[in-house]
């Protein structure tokens, strides 16, 4: 039944990692009114309704997440499960039962993180997951839906063979886990890629099957770096080299595209990635940079964004990631909240034109969501104006402004040798003055202005180019102190003869979820102003440069609640 054949995969499921979702499943949804005892609860944005959670796929026209699940409490455990909630249009999800749960020695501890595979042919989706077993040791582990003919896959079977992966050599019992997506190469075996340890060392291993049961590893990781620890959910896929935005099937191996290998590393809470060239008859990915541990490396999203994965839609041709966004607060507030983590917005993605980076954006059925719109265009930014983007719900948004920059030889002069964009972000706070910026976003703000969340630009001109650093500041994002307010940044390319930077933020209560420069670069914030709440939430543009700014055009809509509960209060097509 799991026989390999050399068919097109038509999809893969997704599923995510080890970070969980906190939720009860039987309450009801909520109201369209936001509610006024849970301020930082999203409205737009996938999470439980109560609880720790955590991954995707699309079969026969119903995209299905998977995610980790707590079902005891808004904190990580013991016994988490994998919830499983399924939508027709990526926004609107209905929660179904848990799909799997620990019930045996392999996986008796907790059912962690892991991805799905649609084997071509008779299009079965199969999941590898890992358990921890009864000696609390990492196994990998796999299932199968038990009747392929219900659309919802409600109901997996775990496979007699269990596990059908332990560590091999070289490798912490206790730290090897989370399979990714299965590819096929040419030979018609299957391969996937597990995060592993190994004292300080972070690996990547590489397995092989013919048959999605029997797997043998390669002995060489498939990717490994000395001091990071230990490299949590991997994914590898590849992408376009022309610029297409369309996505690839994950088996595909061709001249036409390059490969993306992106490892969440624990250490560093942040999920980087390398693009480079697969040669699968040799088993080698040979990365064009390896990890630095510097501002250099490629993050997929310079705030809080981890345990990402990626999926190939190919009803819409289309790859889709989407990354768990942690809370800031603390896991006292977690219990008090009693939830605890999200989901970012689904991003399409794809290779910039560059060769150099991913370009994400949020997927156009976003739009399904906006409300009243407000249009700005053709508007001076002075040295040090505020201009309020009045008229819609600011506490519930979607942002997107393009601005047109000065002559850039006025910008100041930088010399990017060894300066950390992060740091460099909280020097050159918001308020700040400089030439060129810091112009862009205040959102979530009080009318005072004593809360907000910048989201803004500044450009420099290093020796060889000009730079952009974008920056998410939380550092008056609200009054209370008790919270984590670390100043997001990064540096990225300015094309000197555009000209011109587009911001687009996503606004969801206690999330801000930015893209900047076209999506080259995305910063995720999660913020709780005690302020700036509800219909005290105000989202102004501004620009503290001496140099003025002109805003070309800024469209700002309210966002309508995304249906988001169990089944049988909603109904989804
Ligand atoms: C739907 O919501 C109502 C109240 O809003 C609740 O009583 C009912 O249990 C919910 N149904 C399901 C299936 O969750
Ligand atoms: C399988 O699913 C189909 C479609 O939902 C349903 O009609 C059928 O009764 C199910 N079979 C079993 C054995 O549950
Ligand atoms: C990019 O390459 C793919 C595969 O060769 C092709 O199908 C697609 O049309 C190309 N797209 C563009 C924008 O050139
Ligand atoms: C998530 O955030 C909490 C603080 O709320 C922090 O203690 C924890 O380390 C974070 N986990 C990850 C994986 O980022
Ligand atoms: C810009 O504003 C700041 C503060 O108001 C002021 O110190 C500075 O001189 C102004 N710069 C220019 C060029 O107007």
């Amino acid at each position: 039944m799991l026989a390999s054949t050399s068919m097109k995969i038509f999809a893969e499921l997704l599923l995510l990692m080890i970070f969980p979702l906190l939720l009860n499943i039987g309450t009801g949804i909520e109201t369209s009114t936001h509610n006024i005892n849970q301020p930082y609860r999203t409205s737009y944005h996938f999470q439980p309704q109560q609880n720790w959670m955590n991954g995707p796929m699309y079969y026969k026209g119903v995209y299905h997440l998977f995610y980790q699940y707590n079902p005891y409490a808004a904190t990580f455990g013991d016994r988490i499960v994998w919830g499983h909630s399924i939508s027709y249009d990526l926004i609107n999800w209905i929660h179904l039962n848990n799909a799997i749960e620990p019930s045996e020695d392999f996986d008796i501890n907790s059912c962690w993180s892991g991805s799905a595979t649609i084997i071509p042919g008779n299009e079965q989706p199969v999941i590898l997951y890992t358990g921890i077993d009864d000696k609390k040791h990492q196994v990998q582990n796999l299932a199968i839906p038990k009747n392929l003919s219900d659309p919802l896959l409600r109901e997996w079977t775990k496979h007699p063979q269990n596990p059908v992966m332990t560590p091999p050599n070289g490798v912490e019992v206790d730290n090897f886990r989370d399979p990714s997506s299965a590819w096929q190469a040419k030979d018609g075996k299957w391969r996937v890629v597990i995060g592993a340890q190994n004292g300080d060392e972070g690996k990547t291993m590489l397995y092989q099957s013919e048959d999605f049961v029997n797997w043998k590893v390669d002995p060489n990781p498939f990717y490994a770096s000395d001091d990071t620890g230990v490299c949590e959910c991997p994914d590898f896929f590849p992408v376009f080299i022309n610029g297409s935005t369309n996505g690839v099937d994950t088996s595909v191996q061709n001249p036409s595209v390059r490969h993306v290998l992106k490892i969440s590393y624990l250490s560093k809470h942040h999920d980087y990635y390398f693009l480079g060239k697969y040669v699968s008859d040799q088993e080698n990915f040979i990365p064009d940079f390896r990890f630095t541990g510097t501002g250099l490396d490629l993050r997929y999203d310079y705030g809080k964004f981890y345990a990402s994965k990626s999926f190939f839609d190919y009803a819409n041709n289309r790859r889709i990631l989407w990354g768990w966004v942690n809370e800031s607060d603390s896991t006292q507030d977690d219990i008090e909240k009693g939830w605890a983590g999200l989901q970012s917005i689904p991003r399409q993605v794809w290779l910039d034109k560059s060769g150099k980076r991913l370009v994400q954006w949020p997927i156009e059925e976003v739009g399904q969501l906006h409300d009243k719109q407000i249009t700005i265009t053709g508007e001076n930014l002075f040295n040090g104006s505020t201009l309020e983007v009045s008229g819609i719900s600011a506490s519930q948004a979607d942002v997107e402004v393009l601005f047109e920059l000065p002559e850039l030889e006025s910008a100041e002069f930088l010399d990017l040798n060894g300066v950390d964009p992060q740091v460099l972000c909280s020097q050159e706070h918001a308020s700040r003055n400089g030439i060129i910026g810091p112009f862009g976003l205040l959102a979530l703000a009080s009318k005072d202005l004593k809360e907000h969340t910048a989201v803004f630009f500044r450009i420099y001109q290093a020796p060889d180019r000009f730079v952009g650093l974008m920056c998410s500041d939380q550092s008056r994002s609200s009054l209370r102190q008790d919270l984590d307010k670390t100043t997001y940044g990064t540096f990225f390319d300015i094309d000197p003869n555009l000209k011109k930077i587009s911001l687009r933020s996503l606004i969801d209560h206690s999330i801000v979820e930015s893209f900047g420069d076209e999506g080259r670069v995305c910063i995720t914030s999660r913020v709780y102003p005690s302020l700036a709440t509800g219909i005290d939430a105000h989202l102004y543009v501004f620009n503290q440069g001496s140099q003025s700014v002109f805003i070309s055009k800024l469209n700002a809509w309210s966002m309508k609640r995304a249906e988001i509960g169990p089944q049988g209060n909603i109904s989804c097509a």
